[in-house]
């Protein structure tokens, strides 16, 4: 087991899960503030030069996990790994969101899919040396196909 420390708070539009956008082709641009304890503040120093940050936080309202998950992305179920699941053994969220301003202690950023409230248990810059001919999307380029045939 290990424990981890939030290190701020994700403040968002959304108060329920209802109010975000899902499925496929979905674009997250809704704007929020990544409000970091004051403990934290040194850590961000020089972030202002990223454009977007890795946010990694807590699935903090959910109840258990299933290894075999339905996205509403897709009719079809898929392993818990292969998906965005809430509901992973490890309760752990990963966004990509835009920085767009630094006032002191907090981020406003655009591309929030969390809930008010939610804990952030760390921040990184987004880096990305893949080339994109060499991504592969797995199912969800399969999902992609049917819907669009
Ligand atoms: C499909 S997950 C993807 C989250 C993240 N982008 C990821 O890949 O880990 C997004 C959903 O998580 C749920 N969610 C957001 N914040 C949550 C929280 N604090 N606790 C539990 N569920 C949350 C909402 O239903 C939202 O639509």
């Amino acid at each position: 087991m290990l424990t981890l420390r939030p290190i701020g708070t994700v403040r968002s539009p959304y108060t329920e899960s209802a109010q975000i956008p899902k499925g496929l082709g979905v674009r997250h641009d809704a704007e929020g503030i990544l409000e970091i304890h004051a403990e934290w503040e040194p850590g961000l120093m020089d972030i202002e030069g990223f454009s977007h940050l890795f946010v990694l936080w807590i699935f903090d309202r959910v109840d258990g996990y299933d290894l075999v998950a339905h996205p509403p992305s897709d009719n079809r179920a898929h392993g818990v790994f292969a998906t965005r699941s809430p509901r992973r053994p490890n309760p752990i969220g990963l966004t990509v969101v835009e920085l767009l301003a630094r006032n002191g202690p907090l981020l406003h950023v655009r591309g929030v899919d969390m809930l008010d409230g939610t804990p952030v248990v760390d921040i990184k810059p987004y880096l990305s040396s893949i080339p994109p001919e060499r991504l592969r999307r797995g199912w969800l380029a399969e999902a992609e196909g049917r819907v669009a045939r």
